[in-house]
């Protein structure tokens, strides 16, 4: 087998031969050659604490042995025929969907990713609301097609191009950064509220469908407080609006309490959309929904990839995992011990201004006193860790956001692992800061 490149040639040969929109988290890159359980292992043998995976899609850990055994074992029997003609690992999927998503969603489309996913849920919106208007929330992500693209309310993540027609956006329910200037003490709701405001000012007052992520992941981990989407649903509801929960990063358990995130708010979505953590780095995504919405579906519709034997049955054998390895209950058990220690890091790292999540999607915002994000200083801690062996993410609109979405199935002594690098990193930062 040929040596991989050092991280220095492959980091230059990536330059020459990739659009440079493909940009790397760090300035000083690793090259990973290798993944095992919650760890990456770059091409030094060097070992990584990965409390990123990926980005939030390792849910059961890098190279799951069930996992890989599943898709190698549908890879040697069958890879491919599209879905004109019959195969079983799909419908299997679909019907497992059915089965752990709230409610009466009971019919699937499989596709390749997150972005295909919330394409096709809305476009059945559309056909089923015989309506055309969307509406979703300022800071959202929601993938990088034309249309996933305009759903996204971010402008990081926008090209400069025009956008697809027939979109508004709400406020986020962005409780430190509130954009109503309220405290949870006279705190009504207002960003909630703001859902109806942008229905009667900025639509025809028949818009189809509204997209939502129940924790915004790109956004920085944005939290609604308890009542929110509950609010929004009664808004949407009376209005004949149609509600999708954008489920790619909080899905499968990630959230601690629920397989879904949505439920957290006891809110009954009548789509929601999944990709990432469904396929543990296989490329897959899907929507579900109700029959009735579904069978507005009445064109032909194929996705050559996109229900493919192997992705299915990858998929299915992450959900198994996830159930038989009590995944969801470790999110939540380790989630928690995970929100605590950050919170008391808090207490003596005053630039640690925002500690937010459920679960293990976790998120803590980096900004002075006077709520001014700290971009580089956020680059810098996110660098340090690395350079310690332990992998973050980062993200908000300002960047400013450190975002901690590991595998489901990480330890506690891996929560204080990164508890002890994230102190030294912002240590470091501190005394920077100070000079
Ligand atoms: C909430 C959310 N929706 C949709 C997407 C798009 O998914 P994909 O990258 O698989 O197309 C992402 C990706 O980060 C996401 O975070």
């Amino acid at each position: 087998m040929k040596a991989p490149l050092s991280a220095k040639d492959l980091k230059a040969k990536r330059e020459k031969f990739i659009v440079p929109g493909v940009k790397q988290l760090y300035s000083n890159p690793p090259h990973f050659v290798q993944g095992r359980g919650q760890y990456l292992i770059d091409e030094t043998g060097r070992e990584y604490l990965d409390m990123f995976a990926g980005i939030v899609t390792v849910a059961v850990g890098h190279c799951h042995t069930k996992v890989t055994k599943a898709t190698i074992e549908q890879v040697q029997k069958l890879q491919h025929t599209s879905t004109i003609f019959m195969t079983q690992p799909m419908v299997d999927l679909a019907e497992k969907l059915a089965e752990i998503t709230p409610g009466k969603l009971t019919k699937a489309y499989i596709t390749n990713s997150g972005t295909e996913a919330n394409e096709g849920a809305i476009l059945n919106a559309r056909l089923a609301s015989g309506k055309n208007e969307v509406i979703a929330l300022e800071h959202s992500y929601h993938g990088f097609s034309h249309l996933a693209n305009a759903l996204t309310g971010n402008h990081g993540w926008r090209p400069e191009t025009m956008a697809a027609a027939g979109v508004v956006f709400a406020a986020n329910a962005y409780c430190y950064r509130c954009p109503f200037k309220k405290t949870p003490d006279n705190c009504s709701l207002e960003c909630a509220q703001d859902v109806e405001r942008v229905i009667q000012t900025q639509t025809s007052g028949k818009p189809a469908v509204m997209i939502a992520e129940p924790i915004q992941g790109v956004g920085g981990t944005i939290t609604p407080p308890d009542g929110y989407f509950q609010m929004v649903k009664k808004i949407l509801d009376n209005y004949g609006v149609l509600f999708i929960s954008d489920e790619v990063q909080t899905g499968f358990g990630r959230t601690g309490k629920h397989m879904f995130g949505i439920s957290n708010w006891d809110v009954q979505p009548d789509m929601i959309t999944m990709a990432k953590g469904l396929g543990n780095g296989t490329p897959i995504g899907a929507y579900i929904t109700t029959a009735e919405i579904a069978d507005a579906t009445t064109k032909q519709v194929i996705n050559t990839f996109g229900g493919n034997p192997v992705s299915s049955a990858t998929a299915l054998a992450v959900i198994e995992t996830i159930e038989e390895e009590k995944l969801m209950e470790n999110a939540r058990v380790v989630g928690d011990y995970f929100m605590e220690g950050l919170k008391d890091m808090a207490k003596d790292y005053p630039i640690m201004a925002d500690v937010r999540g459920k679960g293990l999607m976790l998120g803590v915002e980096i900004a002075a006193e006077d709520k001014t994000p700290m971009v580089q200083e956020t680059a810098k801690i996110v660098e340090f860790a690395k350079d310690n062996g332990v992998i973050l993410g980062k993200g908000g609109i300002f960047g400013n956001v450190i975002r901690i979405k590991p595998a489901l199935s990480i330890t506690k002594e891996n929560v204080d692992t990164t508890l002890g690098v994230m102190r030294k990193a912002l240590d470091t930062v501190a005394k920077v800061a100070a000079r």
